[in-house]
């Protein structure tokens, strides 16, 4: 996920792209740009997400549980061993190799989450107290990276809806904004030198894909507790969306009715866009997304259309065009 800032790009490294665009075809190509950016701007605003309940219903009315048998892969998990040792995550390092060892220490006692914003219940819940009122089941989902790895987890979690229910969104409620920690003392890429990320680290998702029965919270993986370098002690986990939109090291969780700002998108909006989802048939600027390695096998795999989740998730995104809305 290391990319560069136009600031950051020598002037070198442009040079071809001068010399092939002569001036007139600039112009033409950055009017394009405004108006892109303008058709989708327009687009949003004339398209603001949908109601999740209709009057006279509430949130917890609509919640659905996941199926009899769940929503997990039966592929071959991924060991634990590259599971705890291949990492993103830029708090302690941008060295995927690094984070592991770096994250051993980290404090998540005691710990607690706020939910608030366009709630009527808004609660400060400590995780303990949190863990013993929400189910916890096991979820072997896939997860995949936009940087093209991917991984089989067997996470210990549960339903994001179960807990949104409880302090019951109000009808302008639109999308949940979510917020890591900030503690520059415990995490050392909050205060050394740039990887070019805004702290905390923040993420977003529209209401009703937080309300799907596939996105859950989770607390622990093969059985154990959340080590630290996969986001202990509570993470967010959105099987059918790229990785970086399963934050980590949750402390808030906000209902909002705007759009919220997310970390990637607030640093390359060009590269990534608020819904992210798993799509091969739509390349990220710099390299296709059509294939996939997954961790501890040989060859590359062709990448599924919402990473293998279409079935489920696919009717949130009716209508919509993917390209624009990447
Ligand atoms: N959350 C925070 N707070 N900081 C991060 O750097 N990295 C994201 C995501 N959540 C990240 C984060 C990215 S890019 C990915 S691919 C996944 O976490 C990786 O999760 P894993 O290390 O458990 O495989």
């Amino acid at each position: 996920m290391l990319i560069k800032k136009p600031d950051d790009i020598k002037s070198s490294e442009i040079t071809d792209k001068e010399t092939y665009l002569n001036r007139r075809n600039f112009m033409r190509g950055a009017a394009l740009l405004a108006t892109t950016a303008a058709t989708t701007w327009l687009y949003r605003e004339l398209n603001p997400p949908p109601p999740v309940t209709r009057p006279g219903e509430k949130i917890a009315d609509i919640v659905k549980p996941a199926p009899a048998g769940g929503f997990s892969t039966d592929e071959a998990k991924t060991s634990f061993k590259d599971i705890t040792n291949y990492n993103n995550f830029y708090e302690f390092s941008t060295d995927k190799q690094e984070v592991s060892e770096l994250a051993q220490g980290f404090v998540t006692k005691p710990w607690s989450v706020a939910v608030e914003g366009l709630v009527n219940k808004p609660k400060v819940y400590d995780l303990d107290d949190l863990l013993k009122l929400v189910p916890q089941e096991e979820r072997i989902y896939r997860l995949r990276c936009v940087e093209r790895w991917s991984m089989v987890i067997p996470w210990v979690g549960f339903s994001l809806a179960e807990l949104l229910k409880r302090v019951e969104p109000t009808a302008q409620a639109r999308y949940v904004a979510f917020e890591t920690l900030y503690d520059p003392k415990q995490f050392p890429g909050q205060s050394g030198l740039g990887t070019g990320l805004d702290w905390p680290y923040v993420e977003g998702l529209r209401l009703d894909e937080a309300m799907h029965p596939l996105t859950i919270l989770a607390t622990g993986l093969y059985g154990e507790k959340l080590p630290p370098q996969d986001g202990a002690p509570i993470r967010l986990v959105v099987p059918w969306k790229y990785g970086f939109k399963s934050i980590k090291s949750i402390v808030k969780i906000k209902l909002v009715e705007q759009m919220p700002p997310t970390a990637w998108n607030l640093y390359a909006p060009r590269e990534y866009g608020f819904y992210s989802n798993v799509n091969p048939n739509v390349s990220h600027p710099r390299w296709s997304q059509a294939k996939e390695q997954r961790i501890g096998e040989y060859g590359l795999r062709d990448t599924m259309m919402f990473n293998g989740y279409a079935e489920q998730v696919a009717q949130l995104y009716q209508g919509m065009d993917l390209r624009v809305n990447f």
